[in-house]
């Protein structure tokens, strides 16, 4: 059933009104933790796990995600002519060559498991994965859609990454009931999407990294809308393990929500201490700062 993983799935049609007024204009997947831009980590991770079609699900506010993977012909040309090589190679950098990206329009903002069945087309009958970019992980190792794509080839499921989170936060998450765990990873017994503490199976999160069989089109076109009135994948896949095996995985590295405002100053700092040139005067700027308090 799993195949190697060749498609990466990028819902990026949400409005960001958590960085409002940034995201009046600017997508939030393109808020930058240093000089990056969300959406290249995310791309990063996928092309680090072996995927070469990327599909960006967007909505027509999105422009500038399918600009910044364009070629910007004179930006490229002023660099070259000035002989500055270091950035000519960032800005090549952003694609690598054997990779592609489509662009996929939602029309509807009718939630996340609709973003995902509009990849269908492109997508068609193969192993995918789905990455939200404001999920953003921090590794030192393999990147956490690398893992999630070794787990599946190995165990031939659909793999979905979780985390444990304070029981007052269920509400934010798809929460999953496993049976045993092996190591990092047990089998999905049930998932819910953002229940009230009182009613979670666990609190086991759901992390926006997600490989998953094609089985999920069929049964996302069934999926009527729920949490929020949102066609959800959560219930998507909800259907999909009564089918098919279908596992958490509690990944190896360091989450940051950013989709919120305090995850994307964390990890700002994470990557900053994380940077050669960065690490000493971020840190020597937290300790003026701490001695300031
Ligand atoms: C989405 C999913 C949810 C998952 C979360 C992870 O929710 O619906 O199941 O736990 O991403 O970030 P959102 O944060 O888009 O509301």
């Amino acid at each position: 059933m799993m195949s190697r993983v060749r498609c990466a799935v990028f819902p990026v049609a949400g409005l960001g009104t958590r960085f409002l007024p940034a995201t009046k204009t600017v997508p939030k997947e393109m808020l930058p933790v240093v000089d990056r831009p969300l959406i290249q980590y995310a791309v990063d991770e996928a092309i680090g796990a072996g995927c070469d079609t990327l599909v960006f699900v967007t909505n027509r506010y999105k422009h500038a995600v399918a600009d910044y993977f364009d070629k910007a012909y004179e930006l490229e040309q002023k660099l070259e002519r000035a002989g500055k090589s270091e950035l000519l190679a960032v800005i090549r950098d952003v694609l690598p060559r054997h990779v592609r990206a489509v662009f996929v329009t939602q029309t509807e903002a009718l939630g996340l498991g609709h973003a995902v069945l509009c990849a269908r087309p492109v997508v068609g009958d193969q192993p995918f994965a789905v990455i939200l970019p404001d999920d953003l992980i921090w590794n030192r190792g393999a990147g956490a859609t690398k893992q999630l794509v070794e787990l599946a080839g190995r165990e031939q499921a659909t793999v979905i990454a979780v985390q444990d989170v304070p029981i007052e936060q269920t509400r934010s998450y798809g929460i999953v009931a496993t049976r045993d765990f092996v190591g990092r990873h047990g089998e999905i017994s049930a998932i819910v999407e953002k229940p009230r503490p009182e009613e979670a199976p666990s609190t086991l999160a759901v992390v926006g990294r997600y490989v998953l069989s094609p089985r999920i089109f069929d049964l996302l076109e069934a999926t009527r809308p729920g949490a929020g009135g949102e066609i959800q994948l959560t219930d998507g896949i909800a259907a999909l393990l009564k089918e098919q095996k279908t596992l958490a995985y509690r990944f190896e590295g360091r989450r940051f929500d950013c989709g919120s405002r305090m995850g994307l100053i964390e990890a700002t700092l994470q990557y900053a201490l994380e940077d050669d040139t960065l690490a000493e005067p971020t840190l020597a700027l937290m300790r003026q700062a701490l001695g300031e308090r």
